[in-house]
Parts: structure tokens; C-alpha cells; sequence
């Protein structure tokens, strides 16, 4: 399993997944002493390193709690966030994972995720051919100077079939394929169909429910932005034509229903703008089939402040 924070890490390896990586960095000394706990849960541990820096305080850790800790090396390959950009600078902190005690070079990381949402398949992929020949670079370096890679992990839902037949990466990492939402259900794929009409399917949904309709063409509905995150755009409504999630605030969304179809305490599934972030404001997950509850599922892994 793969998260961003180690607090979301603890969270499985207690409940049992054994091998997880924190595909991100550890740089505070209390959330790096955590990490070197994290195999005393039973699961293999790994983080990513950008800064050589990082390396002597991962080290000390995993010594001190008699632990390892796995680390790749992370390359910016596009997203302009964490990870270095030249191969002399991969090599040079893989050196120094290597020898340091404690700590197991095991690879590289290479998210490129600014391109994910890019609406054109061939966009997506000129973007992913970069970071390809940034990453076959480094791997060839490290190669030189015996030190092979184990894992070489990226991908997200817009561009795993370009890591997968890279030849190169060994790992994927995608995540919201598994719910989708509306800003990625709008991309489309390489016959230009929407991913979410063929590829994926929509899963997660806020159910919310019509609370005042005191203009005849306006309905207001429950979920604001306490709700769910609007950073990647408004929710969609699903399955309606008729009506359209307009505007968002703290406890209220504004739908348009020109025809004044919608009736007080209507219920109408709202597919979330951006999935991720949407989940870490609930509590539950509640699972339905053929319209029967079936599961309640608590969100325990929402990594906040660590
Ligand atoms: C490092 C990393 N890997 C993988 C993912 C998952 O990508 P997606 O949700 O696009 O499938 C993310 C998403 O934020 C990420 O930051």
C-alpha cells in the first residue's frame, strides 16, 4: 500500500498490510521516529528521500529503534513538488542510503502528477515520455555504479498505461481509478471517450438532500463545503440532466432545477469534484449494493497535521 503520511502508514500496518511505502518525505524528527517504529507493526517500511541531508536522521532512527527502513530516491519528473532533477543528484543520495546503516536503497520514486488531469490522452503522454527518459536515465547511473533498483514506483489514473509500458517502472500507485470523481471522470482516453463512460466507474457519492426550495428554480441542498472538496471544480449531479450543482459554501450548495422537478427532503447522489480530499472530511464510508446498505466502513487513515 502506498500513502503520504505516516500517520495514514501506521494506520495499516495495524491493520495489517505489510509492506507500505510513505511515498513522500520524513523530515520532522518526531514523525522520522515513527516511521522507525513502523516495523515493529510488522510491516515493511518505506519512505522516499530528496535531500542528502534527510539521510543521517532516517538512519539514526531505524538504529536506534533496531529497525530498517526501505528508501527510494525521489525525481521530479514534471510535478514541480518534492524530488531532485538530475541524475548526478539521484545517484549521489542513493550512494549515501546505501552506506548508511539502518536504511536499504530499494529504488526510485517518479509521480509525475501534474499531467494526470490534462484532458487529451496524447498531452498526457508527451508529459509521461519526459518523465520515462528522466527515470531510464537514473536507473542506467545507478546501474553503473552497482546499485540496482528494486522498485520503480509512480503512476496515477490518468497515465498508468504509459508507466506499465515504460519498460521501466515495476510499480504503480493509482488511486482515485477506484472511486473516480468529477474532474478526472472528465479526461478522456485514447479513443476520446470519457474515462468515467467505459474505463471506470463513478463509486463514491455524497448523498444530500434538497432543504429548501424557496425560489421555484433554485433548490438548496445539505452538502457544502463541509461536506466535500471543491478544489478540482463542483460535483457533479449524478444521473441528472435536469439539474446542476452551481454553487458551493460551508453548509449549502445551490442546484439549478429550471423545471422545478426537486421536491423537499429529494435525495440526489453528488459525484465529488476531487475525490481524495472529499473522503478525509467523513468519518464512514457506507457501502451500497443493489440499494441495501451493506457495510459501514470508519476513514481512519486521514493523515492530518502528521
Ligand atoms: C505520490 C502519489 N502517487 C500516487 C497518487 C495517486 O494518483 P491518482 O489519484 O491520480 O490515481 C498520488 C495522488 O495524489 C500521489 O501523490
Amino acid at each position: 500500500v502506498c500513502c503520504q503520511k505516516v500517520s495514514e502508514a501506521e494506520v495499516f500496518a495495524r491493520g495489517g498490510i505489510k509492506d507500505v511505502l510513505v511515498s513522500n518525505q520524513v523530515r520532522d524528527p518526531a514523525k522520522i521516529d515513527r516511521l522507525a517504529r513502523m516495523p515493529k507493526l510488522g510491516a515493511r517500511t518505506l519512505c522516499c528521500v530528496d535531500d542528502i541531508d534527510n539521510v543521517a536522521d532516517l538512519s539514526a532512527a531505524a538504529e536506534k529503534h533496531g529497525t530498517e527502513i526501505e528508501c527510494l530516491v525521489e525525481i521530479d519528473c514534471g510535478a514541480g513538488r518534492c524530488g531532485v532533477t538530475t541524475t548526478p543528484a539521484v545517484v549521489e543520495i542513493a550512494k549515501a542510503i546505501d552506506a548508511a546503516p539502518g536504511l536499504k536503497f530499494s529504488g526510485i520514486q517518479a509521480y509525475q502528477g501534474a499531467m494526470q488531469h490534462l484532458d487529451s490522452y496524447s498531452d498526457r503522454k508527451a508529459k509521461l515520455d519526459v518523465a520515462v527518459a528522466m527515470v531510464q536515465d537514473a536507473v542506467d547511473a545507478l546501474k553503473a555504479e552497482g546499485l540496482e533498483c528494486d522498485i520503480v514506483g509512480g503512476g496515477g489514473t490518468g497515465s498508468y498505461y504509459f508507466e506499465s509500458n515504460s519498460g521501466v517502472y515495476n510499480e504503480l500507485q493509482c488511486g482515485s481509478y477506484a472511486f473516480m470523481d468529477a474532474d478526472y471522470g472528465r479526461i478522456l482516453d485514447e479513443d476520446g471517450n470519457r474515462i468515467d463512460q467505459g474505463e471506470w466507474e463513478n463509486a463514491l457519492f455524497i448523498l444530500t438532500s434538497v432543504m429548501s426550495h424557496a425560489k421555484p428554480d433554485k433548490a438548496i441542498v445539505d452538502a457544502g463545503l463541509k461536506a466535500q472538496s471543491v478544489d478540482s471544480g463542483l460535483p457533479i449531479v449524478f444521473g441528472r440532466k435536469d439539474v446542476e450543482y452551481v454553487k458551493c459554501s460551508d453548509e449549502h450548495g445551490v442546484v439549478m432545477d429550471p423545471d422545478g422537478v426537486l421536491k423537499i427532503n429529494d435525495k440526489l447522489k453528488l459525484v465529488p469534484g476531487h475525490c481524495d480530499p472529499t473522503c478525509n472530511v467523513h468519518d464512514w464510508y457506507v457501502g451500497v449494493r443493489n440499494g441495501k446498505v451493506e457495510t459501514v466502513w470508519p476513514v481512519s487513515a486521514r493523515g492530518r497535521a502528521y
